[in-house]
């Protein structure tokens, strides 16, 4: 038996070495301590984004931590972004290797997840291209159009039922659902109207797990030894999750290729109307003429990513944006002024108002600027670089903390104040990194335009159809919940009154 102090003694002669050694490379500081094995993990509280917004108030925006075996860069200033999304864009376009990347993102081959390269370019490109162009993005306004005016619907029912009380999350969160998917495959699962209710519930499933998943940190990413003690339990799920997943979209992309028979009236017909296309019709038919680059995977990979990427988002900030409308009842008068004097009455809100309503997008702004849904935005880099005159290995997981800069009094007046009229006139102007709700750079999210006109077009339609206010003289209570996306600890419940002249455009 090695006795423990020679143990001991190697770990500390480790741990010694380790910080003359790291002191002599012109790395950022450090906070002390940083502990053997699990390095800065102490660090780790939630919500993530203010633990580490303290860690950057007390050791400055340019630091290095050790979580576990990964070296992070952390950064939470304009500048410091700014050199990390410009002059270092190419350095920092790598993702981690995170065990939600390796099944959720087909072993780190899907966009969101792939590291910079010819196939992440490739993959780029089409989404720019086909999925979220300004023009794909119109021919599908038909079915963002019609699920808005279900879920105004729904709203008016749920309130004559429930004496006006309705609760919103899970009214928004559907909404986005049933939207991804009738733009993928032009089904929805959620509602009055699903055609298939047994593949509508192992959908929702599949859904209500990969949220239990994506919210449940992982240790053995930090600790890869985490894996052989308590580790392997988390990963079975998420690879039986995996396999569900897989099977699901692979039957939604069968179906769609059966319809799709090569020179069958029904592609013809399609072809002819653009407008009718779901996304895995369009890439299908791409696959025409790149057959070897439009394999299944990664259609279903592309299929995965607006599920994942584009659904809690959106809805999150639509709840968001509702909380802080009830507890600022001046700021709703505004928006519903500015509505009516728009829009007006006799006709449903339409996405093309929302830029003719320059308050409505101060408020967007604004809910995106406090309750930012990527608070903390991860990269990775693929080579050595230097930021803030600091020297940063290749391999350095990169965290942009995009909470503690929108929420920095030295950014922005009074941070904590929900003042949207702090965007009028500014719209359009790059004021530095200070906003950036979608990042920048190469990796900046390709749906910009997309949720921006989502986000509009659902709060717009409800401003615009009910009469909104709290529960109770209680304020609505602002507390984050757990998870990456920035959730409300509490589903949010609010009380409507339907305007009557609008009820009948709802029916
Ligand atoms: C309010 C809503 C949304 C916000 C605030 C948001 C924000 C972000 C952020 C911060 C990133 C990371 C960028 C980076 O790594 O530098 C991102 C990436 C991404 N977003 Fe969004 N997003 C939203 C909605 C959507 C929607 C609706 C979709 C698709 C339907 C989408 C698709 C993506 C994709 C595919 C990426 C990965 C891009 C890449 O790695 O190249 N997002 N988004």
């Amino acid at each position: 038996m090695v006795p423990i102090f020679v143990i001991l003694s190697i770990v500390a002669f480790i741990w010694i070495t380790k910080i003359v050694f790291e002191k002599n490379r012109n790395l950022p500081p450090s906070p002390f301590p940083c502990l053997p094995i699990v390095g800065h993990l102490y660090l780790v509280k939630s919500p993530l984004h203010r633990a580490l917004g303290k860690v950057s108030n007390r050791y400055g925006p340019v630091l290095m931590l050790q979580f576990g075996s990964r070296k992070t860069l952390l950064v939470s200033s304009p500048d410091a972004v700014e050199e990390c999304l410009t002059t270092n864009d190419i350095a920092f376009a790598n993702r981690p290797h995170l065990l939600a990347g390796k099944h959720f993102g087909y072993d780190y081959t899907t966009l969101p997840w792939s590291s910079y390269g010819d196939h992440w370019r490739n993959l780029r490109r089409i989404a720019t291209l086909e999925l979220f162009s300004a023009h794909r993005v119109q021919t599908l306004n038909s079915v963002r159009a019609e699920e808005v005016r279900l879920l105004a619907k729904k709203v008016y029912e749920s309130a004559i039922k429930g004496n006006g009380i309705v609760e919103m999350k899970s009214m928004f969160f559907e909404l986005m659902l049933n939207v991804m998917m009738m733009m993928i495959a032009g089904k929805r699962y959620y509602g009055d109207s699903v055609s298939d209710v047994q593949e509508g519930q192992r959908f929702k499933a599949i859904v209500k797990e990969t949220f239990v998943l994506m919210e449940t940190t992982n240790v053995s990413d930090y600790l890869p030894w985490w894996k052989w003690l308590g580790g392997r339990a988390l990963e079975k799920r998420f690879v039986d999750l995996r396999k569900i997943r897989d099977k699901f979209m692979q039957d939604l992309l069968d179906e769609q290729k059966r319809k799709l028979i090569c020179g069958s009236e029904q592609e013809r017909e399609i072809e002819k109307k653009d407008e009718k296309k779901n996304l895995i019709q369009v890439l299908l038919m791409l696959k025409k003429n790149e057959p070897e680059y439009y394999k299944d995977q990664v259609i279903k990979g592309l299929m995965q990513v607006l599920l994942s990427a584009g659904t809690d988002t959106s809805s999150s900030t639509m709840e968001w944006m509702l909380s802080h409308l009830l507890n600022n009842p001046e700021v709703l008068k505004k928006a519903r002024d500015e509505i009516d004097r728009y829009v007006g009455e006799d006709r449903l809100f339409d996405e093309s108002d929302i830029s003719n309503l320059p308050y409505l997008r101060c408020i967007i702004n604004e809910t995106l600027r406090m309750n930012s849904p990527g608070p903390i935005v991860f990269h990775e880099s693929g080579k050595d670089c230097t930021v803030g005159g600091y020297h940063i290995p290749s391999g350095t997981m990169l965290l942009m903390n995009v909470w503690a800069m929108h929420n920095d009094p030295k950014n922005w007046e009074e941070p904590k104040k929900f003042k949207p009229g702090r965007f009028i006139g500014l719209e359009g102007l790059k004021d530095g990194y200070k906003l950036m709700p979608f990042s920048a750079g190469r990796r900046k999210c390709p749906a910009e335009n997309l949720a921006t006109r989502m986000v509009g077009l659902a709060l717009g339609t409800l401003i615009q159809c009910f009469d909104w206010e709290r529960t109770s003289d209680e304020m609505i209570d602002m507390t984050e919940g757990t998870g990456l996306t920035m959730p409300r600890a509490k589903p949010l419940v609010a009380k409507c009154q339907p305007r009557l002249k609008m009820a009948k455009l709802l029916f």
